[in-house]
């Protein structure tokens, strides 16, 4: 059984293919499979006190889902399965993707979604990371001046993912007790 458990919701992909890096990096002990929520239960977030959670933005704050147009379900009609679990005692690490050029206005927003359903349910957030390096008018994704996760911009950015992400890792591995 790993210890850290890997959950994303994707439209086209990007979102998937980072976790796939991620997963790439670790062994099967460490770090589980990475799991679309559109084919996870509630009963599989239990499993881990560690959870890397991706999304890309897809709209004004919206999580990937039908309400944004995706052709699956994605984390907004997962996130209401969780309702009822409390996630005090458990960490978790957020990775957001969007596009800085193309929606400028709202880069990453969907990252503090997920941040906020999180938190209320007693969650630690660890992996916060500096607004410096892209170039954005507003994200709602920020708080004490910093991204309250990974940004990741594959749209303009594609070149500095493997860096930023190796970058976050090594900054969550104390608390994820990771060896890189
Ligand atoms: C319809 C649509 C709306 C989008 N809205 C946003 C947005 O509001 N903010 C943002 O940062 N990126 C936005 N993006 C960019 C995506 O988040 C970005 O392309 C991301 O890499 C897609 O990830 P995925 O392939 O996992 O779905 C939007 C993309 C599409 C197609």
């Amino acid at each position: 059984m790993s210890r850290i458990g890997l959950f994303f919701g994707t439209d086209t992909g990007k979102t998937r293919k980072v976790a796939k890096m991620i997963k790439k990096l670790f062994d099967d002990e460490t770090m589980a499979k990475p799991l679309n929520v559109n084919r996870a239960v509630a009963e599989d977030f239990s499993n881990y006190d560690y959870l890397i959670l991706g999304t890309p933005t897809l709209g004004e704050g919206l999580l990937p889902g039908l309400s944004a147009e995706c052709e699956n379900e994605s984390w907004e009609e997962f996130l209401p399965q969780l309702e009822d679990q409390d996630f005090t005692g458990k960490t978790i690490a957020i990775y957001g993707l969007g596009d800085q050029v193309g929606y400028a206005d709202e880069f990453v927003d969907a990252m503090m979604e997920i941040y906020d359903f999180f938190i209320e349910k007693g969650a630690k957030l660890v992996g916060t990371w500096p607004t410096e390096g892209y170039e954005f008018d507003h994200s709602e994704a920020i708080l004490d001046d910093k991204f309250v996760g990974l940004a990741l911009d594959l749209d303009n950015q594609q070149n500095l993912t493997e860096e930023r992400l190796n970058s976050w890792l090594q900054s969550i591995s104390g608390d994820f007790d990771l060896t890189l």
